[in-house]
């Protein structure tokens, strides 16, 4: 296994980046950064009240700023926010400090994760259901475009983990 490199954990909201990457980085002996759990603590505020008081133009810039930061590091286990990937610099940066890969999910298995959950700014908009399927089709090609890819769906976050290891190894 490579022991430089991160490993980056995308993909849309709901897919298990946080849960799998907790998983993930105690496996390896990692640190585990969340990165939207970082910003919150950088901000003192949560997403929510970003995107509510200065939109989601500021936060996509700090965010943006964290990308470039994390992709100077080394070692760990990273899990973007869903929409990190937008910004193909950003993809850029992810990909030449490590091995980037996209967790996938149907949109009924996204809508399951996250039906209680009220900390998604752009799920609040309207029907979460419409809401998910419409972001995601806008937003299909992009994941597409990620190197590596594991469909969640049908697997335990324990099972998830073990395909991303096999992955890391072969990209020694
Ligand atoms: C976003 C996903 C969220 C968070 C923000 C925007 C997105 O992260 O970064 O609400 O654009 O998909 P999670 O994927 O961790 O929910």
């Amino acid at each position: 296994m490579n022991n430089e490199k991160n490993i980056v954990l995308t993909g849309f909201m709901g897919t298990g980046k946080t849960a799998v990457g907790e998983i993930l980085a105690k496996r390896l002996q990692r640190e585990f950064v969340d990165m939207d759990a970082l910003i919150e603590e950088r901000e003192q505020r949560s997403i929510s009240r970003i995107f509510a008081e200065d939109g989601e133009q500021y936060f996509r810039a700090i965010e943006r700023q964290l990308v470039r930061e994390l992709a100077n590091k080394q070692n760990m286990v990273i899990g973007t926010g869903g929409g990190a990937v937008l910004n193909p610099d950003n993809i850029r940066d992810f990909n030449r400090s490590g091995i980037l890969i996209c967790l996938n999910a149907r949109p009924e298995t996204i809508l399951t994760r996250v039906q209680s959950q009220k900390h998604r700014p752009l799920l609040e908009d309207g029907e979460k259901a419409e809401c998910i399927r419409s972001i995601l089709e806008e937003r299909k090609s992009v994941y597409a475009s990620v190197p590596h890819q594991v469909d969640t769906d049908t697997l335990s976050r324990k099972e998830v983990t073990e395909l991303i290891l096999q992955i890391a190894g072969r990209e020694n």
